[in-house]
């Protein structure tokens, strides 16, 4: 059993939620941790603007330009342990699709709850929010990643070699989709 409490992140807790995550980036391509976002290791935050853009997004009406949810993982005292964020695409006609990111504490991870992350998001995505698809980018090299999507019914839908160029290394960019209907639909 995992003791850990999934929730919606409200407005309220963002400047904790902030905090978690800079400390989240901290790890991008350190200590064993591959590069999980396509940011310099000595650049590795959130930077302000993104911030605040994030934060309108929570409050904004899903289908409306730069919507966005967040859901966190608790412990027992309330500190987080892990995230999932769902959010508009930023290109118009999109609006029964999504994209994923998230993310779970060193401490915390290769538990499961990764695992739980992506049902309790998708769930959402398709019965709260009536959205089809969920698409992600992530940095080819981050196994530990595309493990988890392709466990969690992601199929790969592309790739871009040597996308970024970052510290002096070259990454791909995978895509992944996953379709949350039950039947193609009917288009
Ligand atoms: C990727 C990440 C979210 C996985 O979360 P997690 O809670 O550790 O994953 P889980 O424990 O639920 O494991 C899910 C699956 O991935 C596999 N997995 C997790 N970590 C792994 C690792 N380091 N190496 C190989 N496989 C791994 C597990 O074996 C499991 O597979 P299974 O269900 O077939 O047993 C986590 O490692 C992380 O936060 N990494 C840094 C940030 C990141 O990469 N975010 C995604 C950016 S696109």
């Amino acid at each position: 059993m995992n003791p850990l409490h999934i929730e919606a992140l409200e407005s309220a807790g963002f400047a904790a939620f902030l905090l978690y995550l800079n400390d989240h980036l901290s790890d991008n391509g350190r200590d064993g941790t591959a590069y999980f976002q396509p940011l310099s290791r000595d650049d590795s935050r959130f930077p302000a603007d993104k911030a605040e853009a994030f934060k309108t997004g929570m409050a904004t009406e899903v289908g409306m330009t730069g919507w966005r949810r967040v859901w966190v993982a608790r412990d027992g005292e309330g500190r987080i342990a892990g995230h999932i964020d769902l959010r508009a695409h930023a290109e118009r006609y999109t609006g029964h699709r999504c994209l994923l990111g998230m993310g779970v504490d060193r401490e915390h991870r290769k538990q499961g709850l990764g695992n739980r992350l992506i049902p309790h998001a998708a769930q959402w995505a398709q019965e709260s929010a009536g959205l089809e698809w969920i698409d992600l980018q992530v940095l080819s090299v981050n196994a530990p990643a595309i493990k988890l999507y392709e466990r969690n019914g992601f199929h790969k839908t592309g790739e871009i070699a040597a996308m970024f160029n970052i510290d002096g290394q070259d990454f791909a960019y995978t895509s992944m989709s996953k379709y949350l209907a039950n039947a193609w639909p009917n288009r």
